[in-house]
């Protein structure tokens, strides 16, 4: 027998939740994305990650990390031996935030307020999904799980605890390896595993 009762969970609550976050326009952002971005992935997993914002394939697909930093995601996790189906992933931030220039649409940081007015969904999908663990891939995603700044590259690789007990993982997000001088990608690489490995690590 389980030592505790399983929590209950509510699969509806989760279609309910993605169909309101479809109108949200609780921020400026929603009215220029093509739609909004829910998370993805089982109930009740063992890791949930949270990213910042989908980004511009995100926006036109309608799923979190499917573009280039999702491939490196997808990477990481094949080198840890991990399916992508066992995990949940999601973002901070639900719509694309981005700059016109010309016809091309090039990602823009969200502002601390409009990541705060996201913030809810989040709280309330981490209350419905039920993960065991929290991965804040990157500084917008690890203020929002944590509730203050935090210095990415002093803190990635440690576990932090929430008040209401869950444990988040802080690394890199992985568009800033993107962002690397290419001599540097692989090893930026290696470290971004590492840090992953310590969710299956305990
Ligand atoms: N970057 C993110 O933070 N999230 C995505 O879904 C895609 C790119």
């Amino acid at each position: 027998f389980p030592e505790k009762p399983l929590p209950i969970v509510d699969p509806g609550g989760l279609v309910a939740l993605n169909g309101r976050l479809e109108r949200c326009r609780e921020c400026p952002i929603g009215a220029a994305a093509t739609q909004a971005v829910p998370g993805e992935g089982p109930l009740q997993p063992a890791v949930m990650f949270v990213g910042e914002q989908p980004g511009e394939q995100e926006d036109l697909r309608g799923r979190p990390f499917v573009g280039p930093a999702g491939q490196l995601f997808d990477r990481a996790l094949q080198q840890l031996g991990v399916a992508r189906e066992t995990v949940y992933v999601t973002n901070a931030v639900r719509h694309f935030k981005f700059e016109l220039r010309g016809k091309r649409r090039i990602h823009k940081t969200p502002t601390q307020q409009e990541a705060l007015a996201c913030r809810h969904w989040l709280d309330e999908e981490i209350a419905l999904v039920q993960p065991k663990k929290l991965v804040a891939l990157g500084a917008t995603a690890a203020r929002a799980l944590l509730g203050r700044p935090v210095a990415v590259l002093t803190e990635r690789g440690e576990w932090f605890e929430r008040p209401d007990g869950l444990r988040v993982l802080v690394t890199l997000h992985p568009s800033a390896l993107l962002r690397m001088e290419e001599s540097r990608q692989e090893q930026g690489f290696e470290g971004f595993v590492r840090d992953l490995g310590r969710v299956w690590a305990g």
